[in-house]
């Protein structure tokens, strides 16, 4: 048995062939993808929301598994990056790009509560998680990964980690399941 994915967006290799150009290599991996796919399936008609677009790779795995009547917002500060997710992606009526700092859209954010919620930037993860998870109606899914120490972490980094993790088990208003999956820890947690 291989935990390979047995699936994969049509879009993917032409997004990681950019990003390969751009010098991005923070996209999601395809394990976490197919997660993500998956996931995202499970929620018929559900409004989705990524923070951190990168590039798309993680957009495009959510895509891949939303049903024709879902609707994913993608917030990104980088519009670099973000350009190359929106030349891929950008005509699947069912996704919005925001170019937004998460900080600031976590702010103003005034539509229906999401279903799902993919945090791959700090806000909505290292601080401001119950701002976040306001957001998520009951039963709502939250997903976090970068969670393995990397070499490439600024030292400040690991604290950061510890204290997200050390906290959840305190949380009322998350059930969570952190795992080893891929080269990534990820948490899937869903909205009490
Ligand atoms: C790990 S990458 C995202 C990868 C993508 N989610 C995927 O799965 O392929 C994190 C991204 O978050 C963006 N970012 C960092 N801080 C942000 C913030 N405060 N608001 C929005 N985006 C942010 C970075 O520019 C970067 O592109």
């Amino acid at each position: 048995m291989h935990d390979r994915p047995y699936f994969r967006p049509a879009s993917l290799d032409s997004i990681l062939i950019d990003a390969a150009e751009l010098g991005f290599a923070m996209s999601c991996e395809d394990r976490t993808g197919a997660l993500l796919a998956t996931l995202a399936a499970s929620k018929p008609g559900g409004h989705m929301v990524e923070l951190g677009t990168g590039v798309g790779a993680g957009a495009a795995w959510l895509l891949h598994g939303m049903r024709p009547d879902g609707h994913l917002t993608s917030v990104e500060t980088d519009t670099t990056r973000q350009a190359v997710a929106i030349e891929h992606l950008g005509r699947d009526p069912r996704v919005a790009f925001e170019n937004a700092d998460a900080d600031a859209w976590l702010d103003m954010y005034s539509g229906p509560p999401f279903a799902l919620a993919y945090v791959d930037c700090r806000p909505g993860k290292f601080h401001r998680l119950d701002d976040l998870l306001n957001l998520l109606e009951p039963g709502g899914l939250y997903i976090v990964d970068d969670l393995l120490p990397q070499p490439t972490w600024p030292s400040d980094h690991q604290p950061r980690v510890d204290a997200f993790l050390a906290q959840l088990s305190e949380r009322i208003n998350l059930l969570g399941t952190v795992a080893i999956w891929a080269s990534v820890w990820l948490l899937v947690g869903a909205r009490t």
